[in-house]
């Protein structure tokens, strides 16, 4: 294959270098373009355009594969827990035994959070949406642990940044959930693993462990996604060398967007409002349809999957398994399969390879789990801190950094005069 594209741009030519990653992809390297052109790319919401070269994550969007570091999520969600995820995806490599334990203990031994952040959350009122508790709560942080706030962070602090604030946030996201219920706080049991810990200051007790190995996956699930809305603000925070906690925060806020992670939630209340109004979905169906109505199908269609998104294929099969082990029925799983089978034989969804992604079976297992629905997008932001973590530790390790800074045409007014 050429090494270079030849571009012709009329009055100039150039021959532009072309990279290829390890699994076929393939890009065309502008970065001298205007410098040797005067010209630069358009590529509204970026659908085209790589911001970085990534060892992370590798998405293959029309076979529907998805891979962290070379494994694939199937493989993950079924061998490994989310915390050898989480170290795989920071450390590069899955942890032996001895490194597991390790690394459980300091996330152990960091898990309750300063007095400081219990008072901030409790400062909101109960009916605050827990993603603005979430974002406040995690540039809080920041104050509490100024000598981690250097962009320059050591070897050694990025290795004690990493398990404190995925101990820090779970707790956090615990407390904002007892908040909302009016219920005093639960400090963590070092005993518990992970997931058992976080479901047990939740809810005040401990859990059915398969209720925790369901929650478990569904963290696995959400542990990273490559180049995706907040990963991306994440490290465009971060190229600024604006701190971890400053480039979380934002990522957490990038995340509550209901056409990113805030989609769990919008997925249950549309699945609600189908059921409160008789359970048909046509209706919905052709109110997607309609170009005059601005309803989507909520957990449906994504930019990169042109076919099913893997993940939602092992939430699905996960939501029969926790119903089944919660000894509950949900007449919302009902209705979610007959939306998805009524939109996948429908010829607007076919034609533009919309398919169900991973919020849109999330909801059912997060709501079978009582976990209330405005808590779900925190939820998918636990799951996510692993991800984000590993892509700033890559943006700021890439020799290659510099500060984001994209480039526009003016379109506006020219030569006014006061
Ligand atoms: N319902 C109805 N039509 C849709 C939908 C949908 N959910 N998604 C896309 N379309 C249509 C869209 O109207 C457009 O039609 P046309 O070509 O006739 O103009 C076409 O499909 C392409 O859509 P797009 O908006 O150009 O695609 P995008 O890549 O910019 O947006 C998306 C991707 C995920 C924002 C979008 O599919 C969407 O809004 N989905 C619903 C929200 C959702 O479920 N978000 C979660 C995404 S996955 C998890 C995550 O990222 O957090």
């Amino acid at each position: 294959m050429s090494k270079s594209a030849k571009l012709d741009l009329g009055e100039k030519q150039i021959e532009l270098p072309i990279i290829e990653g390890s699994e076929g992809e393939r890009a065309v390297d502008i970065s001298k373009l205007r410098a040797e052109t005067g010209f630069i790319t358009m590529d509204n919401g970026f659908g085209n355009s790589g911001s970085c070269e990534s060892k992370i994550t590798f998405i293959d969007g029309e076979k529907g594969i998805l891979k962290h570091r070379g494994y694939t999520i199937e493989n993950l969600s079924e061998k490994s827990s989310f915390l050898e995820l989480a170290y795989l995806l920071f450390n590069q490599k899955l942890p032996s035994a001895d490194e597991l334990t390790s690394f459980k203990g300091k996330i152990t031994e960091r898990s309750r959070i300063p007095e400081g952040i219990k008072a901030l959350i409790k400062s909101f009122p109960k009916e605050a949406h827990p993603m603005s508790i979430a974002s406040a709560a995690m540039v809080a942080l920041s104050a509490h642990y100024p000598e981690l706030t250097d962009q320059d962070l050591n070897d050694s602090q990025k290795n004690e940044i990493f398990p404190l604030l995925l101990g820090q946030f779970k707790t956090i996201a615990a407390a904002i959930y007892r908040h909302g219920q009016g219920e005093s706080f639960v400090d963590p049991d070092p005993s518990l693993d992970y997931t058992a810990d976080f479901l047990y200051m939740m809810k005040g007790k401990q859990v059915n462990p398969e209720i925790a190995k369901a929650l478990d996956v569904l963290l696995i699930l959400h542990a990273d996604h490559e180049q995706n809305c907040s990963a991306a603000t994440v490290r465009v925070v971060g190229s600024s060398k604006a701190n971890l906690f400053a480039s979380l925060s934002a990522g957490i806020d990038a995340l509550w967007g209901p056409l990113h992670g805030g989609a769990n939630q919008a997925v249950l209340e549309m699945l609600e409002a189908i059921q409160k109004d008789g359970g048909g979905y046509e209706k919905f169906i052709s109110k997607a349809k309609d170009k005059e109505d601005p309803f989507r199908l909520m957990g449906f269609g994504h930019r990169v999957y042109k076919n099913f998104d893997p993940r939602a294929k092992v939430i699905k099969s996960y939501c029969d398994e926790v119903l089944e082990a919660l000894e509950t029925e949900d007449p919302l799983l009902d209705i979610a399969k007959g939306l998805e089978k009524t939109a996948l034989s429908d010829e607007y969804f076919v034609s533009r390879k919309l398919f169900p992604n991973v919020d849109f079976y999330s909801g059912i297992i997060y709501k079978a789990l009582g976990i209330p629905t405005n808590m779900f997008t925190v939820m998918f932001a636990l799951g996510r801190q692993p991800g984000w973590m590993s892509q700033w530790r890559e943006l700021v390790e890439s020799p290659a950094m510099r500060i984001t800074r994209p480039r526009q045409i003016y379109q506006g007014k020219t030569d006014e005069k006061l």
